[in-house]
C-alpha cells in the first residue's frame, strides 16, 4: 500500500476522480458544478493505491494559514470498512502536520459522522444540508 499525492490533471488524479464520482456523487445523481471544478486545480489529491489501483482517496483545500478543510473522502465499495479510510487520513495528517498544519476541518454526512470520530474529529455546530443530505461540520486538531 502506498500513499500517493497526485498532480492535477495527471493520471493517477483521473483515477482519483473517478472513484470519488462512483462513489460519491453517481448515489446521489449529481455533477460537479463549475465553481467546484473549478477549485480542484488549487486543491490537494491525495490517495491510497494498491497495485496501481487507487482503493481510498481525499481532497485537501487550504482555508487558512495553519488550517485545511478535507472534502470529498471516499473508499471504493469492496474496500469499505477495511482499514482504508483510517490509514490514509492518518498518513495524510502526517504530511499536514510537518507543513505547519494544525487543524483540519471537514463537512461530514450524517452516515460517516462515527468513522470521523473513530479517527478524533469532532462536531462543530449545529447539522446542516449539503447536496441535499444532512451534514455536520467537524474539526480535529493535529500536531
Ligand atoms: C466513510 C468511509 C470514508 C470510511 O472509510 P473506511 O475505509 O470504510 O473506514 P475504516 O475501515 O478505515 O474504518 C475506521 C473505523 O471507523 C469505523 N467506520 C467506518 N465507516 C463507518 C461509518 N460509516 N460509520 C461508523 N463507523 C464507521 C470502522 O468500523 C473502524 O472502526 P474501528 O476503530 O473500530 O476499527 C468509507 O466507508 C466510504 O467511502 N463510504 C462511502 C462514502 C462516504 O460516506 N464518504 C464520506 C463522505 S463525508
Amino acid at each position: 500500500m502506498a500513499v500517493i499525492e497526485a498532480e492535477y490533471g495527471s493520471e493517477t488524479y483521473l483515477g482519483m476522480l473517478a472513484l470519488r464520482k462512483r462513489i460519491l456523487r453517481d448515489p446521489l445523481n449529481l455533477e460537479w458544478t463549475a465553481e467546484e471544478k473549478s477549485w480542484e486545480a488549487m486543491e490537494r489529491h491525495f490517495g491510497c493505491s494498491v497495485e496501481e489501483r487507487i482503493v481510498a482517496c481525499l481532497v485537501i483545500r487550504s482555508l487558512k494559514s495553519g488550517v485545511v478543510k478535507l472534502r470529498q473522502m471516499a473508499v471504493d465499495v469492496d474496500c469499505q470498512r477495511s482499514g482504508w479510510g483510517r490509514r490514509l487520513i492518518l498518513e495524510v495528517e502526517k504530511v499536514l502536520a510537518g507543513e505547519s498544519v494544525s487543524v483540519i476541518e471537514l463537512h461530514a454526512r450524517e452516515t460517516a459522522i462515527g468513522f470521523y470520530e473513530r479517527l478524533g474529529f469532532a462536531r462543530v455546530g449545529e447539522e446542516f444540508l449539503e447536496v441535499n443530505i444532512p451534514h455536520w461540520k467537524m474539526r480535529k486538531s493535529i500536531s
